[in-house]
């Protein structure tokens, strides 16, 4: 199935709030899904919403094993989540870098909920849900936020911890 381009930062259809799937088993989703598990695998994400590949759908995928992006993050597992839900399991934040395929190039210090639940359904329409925490919990987190037409930077307290990653490394 064909890599899709990745919408950046200032398209307009990452600013939408994307609508839930109502159809399961049809081959438009099941299209959907492997174009966007082909796009994230070209471009080594930790996870993909669909609006950034244009489509206005309640859909994300994640996954983290061993990633060249994310050298030392936990793995998270590989989840297809469909309409998803997310509860805070209490009110601890925790900030940490974040990149996104939408800001190529860039990192921002972004808080996130520590803990949550989310639920959701999977490819088949089949609910389910699971706890999460740290690096888990924010992957879910950040791509649930495309959902809603959120991007990283709009959850950040302080624009002066956006910066290009090379930067960031540079010795
Ligand atoms: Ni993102």
């Amino acid at each position: 199935m064909p890599v899709q381009t990745v919408l950046r930062m200032g398209n307009p259809l990452l600013l939408q709030r994307a609508r839930e799937v109502m159809e399961f088993n049809t081959a438009e989703l099941n299209r959907l899904i492997l174009d966007m598990q082909d796009t994230m695998q070209a471009e080594d994400g930790a996870g993909l919403a669909a609006p950034q590949i244009g489509v206005n759908l309640r859909v994300v995928i994640f996954g983290v094993g061993q990633n060249p992006r994310y050298p030392d993050a936990e793995t998270v597992p590989e989840t297809i989540l469909i309409n998803p839900v997310i509860t805070p399991v209490d009110d601890t934040m925790e900030e940490a870098w974040e990149g996104c395929l939408s800001l190529p190039g860039l990192r921002g210090l972004v808080p996130r909920y520590r803990h949550i639940k989310y639920s959701g359904v999977n490819i088949r329409g089949e609910k389910f849900e699971r706890q999460a925490s740290n690096f888990h919990a924010r992957v879910v987190q950040h791509e649930c936020d495309h959902l809603d037409g959120i991007l990283y930077p709009q959850r950040m307290k302080d624009l002066k911890q956006l910066a290009y990653t090379d930067e960031l490394e540079r010795p």
